[in-house]
């Protein structure tokens, strides 16, 4: 052992990190806790987590795995009997057949997001997606060399990316497009004909389109179309996170066109060997008809919370143009509202925080077209918690 340790010094960074910027959020997320620390009761509709976890017959199927050793890697594509579940999922839920060769098991959508976009971004592509959008995704994009391209996408437009924005915004170097139905910040989903409009845009330049169906589970309106039924040159990520309720399992899948699956197959055996073996065991257990009642009747508990939110924060002021249909955010214009930070939605969500107790979002996060104007509500939090969050605001605004 020497004497003294080296003076700590700082390593030189890749200059793909300053393209990384850190989640706005996270100060919301500290700042709430620290609030909790200190005794005050905050009310959480911020993170983008459901309430519920793994019902106990998954909980049990990774017990049974963990006591029976069934733990080794498994194939870097997934667990088989796995990816075949999944395909009968698909048979079973969107009448499509999905080959289980098709599919590939991941360590989440995130894992999902990264192998997609490392098989199909390089440097200097440009990649086109909606604004607002889930944050990670420009910088999945930018990781690998590329520029994300974010779109203006209002109301008017579900705030989902359109053909027409593809055709208009499309350049020598633009590649492809990511988009998510339902969305994470807005809960709105593209229509069938949307969708399709939109993957036929992409497919007219040569371009591959990225959907992510993470949130399609929790649908409320009509039943979902996947872009899966739009043509097998769509590529969909999904996980066992939000429906599935399985955040922390770190479990997801991709759908590809077939003749992408061995680059994916290449890129996952050397950047991950394979998802947690673990969670691929027990995820099998979702697909068993208790474990699907309880995720219907949790769907339809989001869709009760829904139902409640959407008008009470109108009710208040909130302009929320579009009824989300899906995930369990709502994306709320606070500009009419009668609060002297009405035109900062980072200083309203710390106003909300500080006087109301209750953390949200503010839409710094979500893209550079109007985050002031906005702000994310999630209402993955129990039903009571969200009456009182609606009745702390409220008094907030009348004072
Ligand atoms: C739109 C969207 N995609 C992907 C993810 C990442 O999910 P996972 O936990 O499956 O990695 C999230 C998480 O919030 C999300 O909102």
């Amino acid at each position: 052992m020497p004497d003294s340790l080296p003076a700590a010094r700082a390593l030189q960074l890749a200059a793909r990190v300053d393209a990384i910027e850190p989640f706005r959020v996270m100060e919301m997320v500290k700042a709430a806790a620290a609030m909790t620390r200190a005794g005050a009761d905050v009310i959480s509709m911020s993170v983008g987590e459901p309430d519920f976890t793994a019902p106990d017959v998954v909980a049990e199927a990774a017990m049974a795995a963990i006591r029976a050793g069934s733990t080794q890697y498994t194939e870097s594509l997934g667990l088989p009997a796995l990816r075949e579940a999944i395909s009968g999922w698909y048979a079973a839920t969107h009448g499509l057949d999905i080959p289980p060769q098709r599919i590939v098991v991941t360590a989440g959508a995130s894992a999902g997001l990264l192998l997609a976009c490392a098989a199909l971004v390089a440097d200097g592509d440009e990649v086109l997606m909606p604004d607002p959008c889930y944050p990670c995704n420009r910088h999945f994009v930018s990781a690998f060399g590329g520029t994300p391209v974010l779109l203006p996408s209002g109301p008017d437009q579900r705030y989902q990316l359109t053909a027409a924005q593809v055709d208009a915004g499309w350049s020598a170097r633009t590649r492809g497009v990511i988009v998510a139905s339902p969305s994470n910040p807005t809960g709105t989903s593209m229509t069938p004909a949307q969708t399709r409009g939109l993957l036929d845009a992409v497919r007219a330049r040569g371009g591959f389109a990225i959907v992510d169906e993470i949130y399609q589970g929790l649908s409320y309106g009509e039943t979902p179309v996947s872009a899966l039924a739009f043509g097998d040159d769509v590529v969909t990520v999904n996980s066992f996170s939000k429906y599935f309720g399985m955040t922390g399992w770190r479990l997801g899948w991709l759908v590809l066109p077939e003749s992408l699956v061995p680059a994916v197959e290449k890129l996952a055996q050397n950047l991950f060997i394979c998802a947690p073996t673990v969670a691929q065991r027990a995820a099998l257990a979702c697909f068993a008809p208790e474990a699907l009642a309880i995720f219907e009747a949790r769907r339809l508990e989001f869709q009760r919370r829904r139902d409640f939110l959407v008008p009470a924060l109108r009710a208040l002021g909130f302009s929320i143009p579009v009824m989300p249909d899906g995930a369990f955010y709502v994306y709320a214009d606070i500009a009419g509202l009668a609060h002297p930070d009405a035109h900062d939605s980072a200083a309203f969500g710390m106003a909300v925080l500080r006087d109301a107790h209750v953390a949200i979002v503010p839409g710094g996060d979500f893209g550079f077209a109007a985050p002031q104007r906005h702000v994310r509500f999630s209402y993955a939090t129990r039903y009571e918690r969200i009456e009182q969050a609606v009745e702390r605001i409220a008094a907030l605004l009348r004072r």
